[in-house]
């Protein structure tokens, strides 16, 4: 019944963004439970799952610029390659070039955070009370799409050669010049971020305006988000404890130039957790000064991330970008999530914070090596993520046939051998809806 509702109009409009590329690669036909599907009940996301099997010589131009103290040049090169894919934001819809070459990881079209059917975002955390902006309530949405280049989506192809059963072997790591970039956008505008005027506006299937938890995906509405952040990941082995560089850029308006790049202003870089520092005194992280007053440095927000470690407008002020991405292991550990700290620690509370979760996690090392069974997934997290959402379909039912092995690897998910099946042989229940599951980035 379904197919006869493909228009000719919505493949059309699937071509010219993404062009022959748009083949849906790395799908597992035994997934039924897409959060991605269109109307049509297609997933027809306009991004490329084409995973190449070799990287060619795209370039990359930051490999010869000092992070450390040309940061923000760095910055830029990643973010000339993006610009040179063509990405576009026009008429409510994010595109990029036919042929270009960035790719979108599989399986995170799953939970009440899965992707979406128009750009394939996924929900990420509601923002506290004076995150984005002074004044700005606690709530709102932001919804993100995270790409990889071709080094990146090398590795991608090899963990997810069969879609069904995902491996992502011991001491892998993705290859150097490895870079990813993730566009984050938000459901607030101006009246609560004053900055965001005239942001750069796609619309999606998101959930209803004041929804700032977790929600069945059921209730999704198409409604507008503006762009807010731009986030890039580059593994680079000159980061010697780390092996990545983080940066991100926050959308400043009034609009110039071409509106989306000419508006994209650098906020931070990080190539280290600056562990064991208890102060201020950050080496590894480099801040943009020109937004102090405006992002932090201000009531509501002192800093970007810890004690001013990079971090982005959209991100828990308590954590930093290399942090959070250290933490991506699977299974995942528990003590993964950044947990909580008041506005006026003791130094007591710093020290406890500083060491648990700003450690430097060299990629590929485990951050939390008490899991049992646990691989290092070299600081990505869309990979920790898919494989969370992989194994939740297979526990709920929303994927069939037999469980994944990695997911017979987290004993807490209680699998069998066969997805909805317990190792007892009891077969669960088939899913009302998609359960609730905490927001990534929280
Ligand atoms: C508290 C956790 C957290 C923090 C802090 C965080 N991220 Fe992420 N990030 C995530 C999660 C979870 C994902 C995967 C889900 C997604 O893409 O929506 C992700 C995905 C990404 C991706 C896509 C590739 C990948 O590694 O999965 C990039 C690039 C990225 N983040 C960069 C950044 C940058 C830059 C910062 C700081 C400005 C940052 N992140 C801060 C949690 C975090």
């Amino acid at each position: 019944m379904a197919r006869h509702r493909i228009s000719w109009a919505s493949v059309a409009v699937a071509c010219v963004l993404a062009g022959p590329a748009a083949a849906q690669g790395a799908t597992c036909a035994n997934f039924t439970g897409s959060t991605a599907k269109d109307a049509s009940g297609q997933v027809n996301l306009p991004w490329r799952t084409d995973f190449p099997a070799t990287a060619g010589s795209d370039p990359a131009m930051w490999a010869t610029i000092d992070f450390k103290d040309k940061w923000r040049e760095y910055l830029a090169a990643v973010l000339a390659t993006v610009k040179s894919a063509g990405l576009k934001i026009e008429n409510g819809k994010a595109s990029m070039a036919p042929g270009q070459r960035w790719w979108i990881a599989p399986w995170m079209d799953y939970t009440n955070a899965g992707r979406e059917p128009t750009h394939g975002l996924t929900k990420e955390r509601t923002p506290r009370a004076g995150d984005l902006a002074q004044g700005a309530p606690n709530g709102g949405q932001i919804w993100a799409v995270g790409f990889y280049n071709a080094k990146g989506a090398q590795r991608l192809r090899t963990v997810f050669k069969n879609p069904c059963n995902p491996k992502f072997t011991k001491g892998q790591v993705f290859a150097e010049r490895t870079a990813s970039f993730k566009l984050l956008f938000t459901d607030l505008d101006q009246s609560v971020a004053p900055y965001l005027a005239g942001a750069p506006t796609i619309n999606a299937l998101i959930d209803p305006a004041g929804a700032d938890g977790s929600q069945p995906p059921s209730g999704r509405v198409m409604r507008p988000l503006r762009l807010l952040q731009v986030d890039i990941a580059v593994r680079d082995k000159r980061a010697t404890d780390t092996g990545w560089v983080f940066g991100t850029y926050v959308w400043r308006g009034p609009p110039q130039g071409d509106g989306l790049f000419d508006n994209l202003v650098p906020v931070g870089l990080s190539y280290g957790n600056d562990p064991g520092v208890f102060d201020t005194n950050l080496r590894e992280s480099r801040i943009n000064p020109d937004l102090a007053g405006l992002l932090y440095a201000r009531p509501g927000r002192a800093v970007m991330g810890f004690n001013g470690r990079a971090n982005g407008p959209a991100d828990n002020k308590i954590s930093g970008c290399l942090s959070c991405h250290a933490t991506s292991q699977w299974p995942a550990s528990l003590k993964g999530s950044v947990g909580t700290i008041g506005d006026n620690p003791t130094p007591a509370q710093v020290q406890a914070h500083v060491t648990t979760y700003f450690k430097n996690v060299k990629g590929g090392s485990l951050f939390d090596a008490t899991v049992a069974n646990a691989v290092a997934l070299d600081y990505s997290l869309q990979l920790q993520t898919a494989f969370v959402r992989l194994c939740r379909a297979c526990q709920q039912g929303a994927l069939t046939g037999s469980t994944p092995q990695l997911c017979r690897l987290a004993p807490s998910l209680n699998l069998g051998a066969n997805c909805r099946v317990t190792p007892a042989g009891d077969v669960r229940a088939a899913p009302q809806a998609i359960s609730a599951e905490p927001l990534p980035r929280q």
